[in-house]
């Protein structure tokens, strides 16, 4: 059994941040979800048992003010994931305003970036070994029509996860990324119904044909966490059903 940390999961009222808090505090962690919908990360922890905190990704002032909090109560952040992210803007290279594709890589590029400096910074000032575990997706390297927006912000959660893992692998802290194909929390579930014509078009295209479960993707973040991946920083772990392959 491995001895308990303070994971920070950010992202986490819903959906895999949720299925990935639950995991790690299954595992015996202390967990502490963050997020910007307030309501819902209150609701959150309370139903997993976990601690629950208000917070925007891109809010500089707001980040720093959280993680003292954070610290003066859990003691530093050994686990950071980086969950949190922009799924549902979508558009055309001909038609995607510019401003959207601000708004995604503003959350799912810049936030992940001061996420990861401020709790990085906090880990080296205290010596920590710490773990960050980044949410990137096999649209990075995979396009599909229509989502090449949200897939250039996962592109660059790669290039981000390998930049932090070279510079931060002198301080011992390792970096890694779980890179989903699609997943099937509840969003997805309503969204596309099992049977429906484009749930058939995804599955078609994934050689296991099945979405990924939240518990396949919240398995692939404890293990890159783990001691069982001591020797592993700088990769992007695809959890895809072999989608990359196609
Ligand atoms: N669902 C999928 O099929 C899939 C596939 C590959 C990768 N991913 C990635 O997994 C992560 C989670 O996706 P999900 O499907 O659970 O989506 P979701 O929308 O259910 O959850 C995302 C969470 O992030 C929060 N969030 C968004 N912007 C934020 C900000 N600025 N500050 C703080 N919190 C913020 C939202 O409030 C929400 O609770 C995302 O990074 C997504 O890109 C999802």
């Amino acid at each position: 059994m491995q001895r308990t940390r303070t994971v920070l999961v950010t992202g986490g009222a819903g959906g895999i941040g949720r299925g990935v808090a639950a995991a790690f505090s299954a595992a015996g962690d202390t967990v502490v979800i963050a997020d910007r919908d307030a309501e819902g990360v209150t609701r959150t922890a309370k139903e997993l048992g976990v601690h629950g905190l208000a917070l925007d990704i891109t809010d500089t002032a707001a980040i720093t003010r959280e993680l003292d909090a954070l610290q003066a109560e859990f003691g530093p952040v050994e686990v950071l994931v980086n969950n949190a992210g922009l799924l549902t803007v979508h558009g055309a290279l001909l038609d995607l305003p510019g401003s959207d594709l601000d708004t995604i890589l503003r959350t799912n590029v810049v936030g992940t970036f001061l996420m990861t400096q401020h709790v990085a910074r906090r880990m080296v000032d205290a010596g920590i070994a710490g773990v960050i575990v980044n949410m990137s997706s096999i649209g990075g390297r995979q396009p599909t029509p229509g989502m090449g927006g949200y897939e250039s912000s996962k592109a660059a959660v790669d290039a981000l996860t390998r930049w932090a893992a070279i510079e931060l692998a002198a301080h011992n802290i390792r970096v890694n990324a779980v890179a989903p194909g699609p997943v099937l929390t509840e969003m997805l579930a309503t969204g596309m119904p099992e049977g429906s014509p484009q749930r058939r078009a995804w599955e078609d295209r994934i050689p296991l044909k099945r979405l990924a479960a939240v518990d396949d993707v919240a398995a692939a973040a404890v293990f890159l966490a783990g001691e069982s991946a001591a020797h592993i920083t700088g990769t992007s772990l695809p959890v895809d059903g072999g989608q990359l392959l196609t």
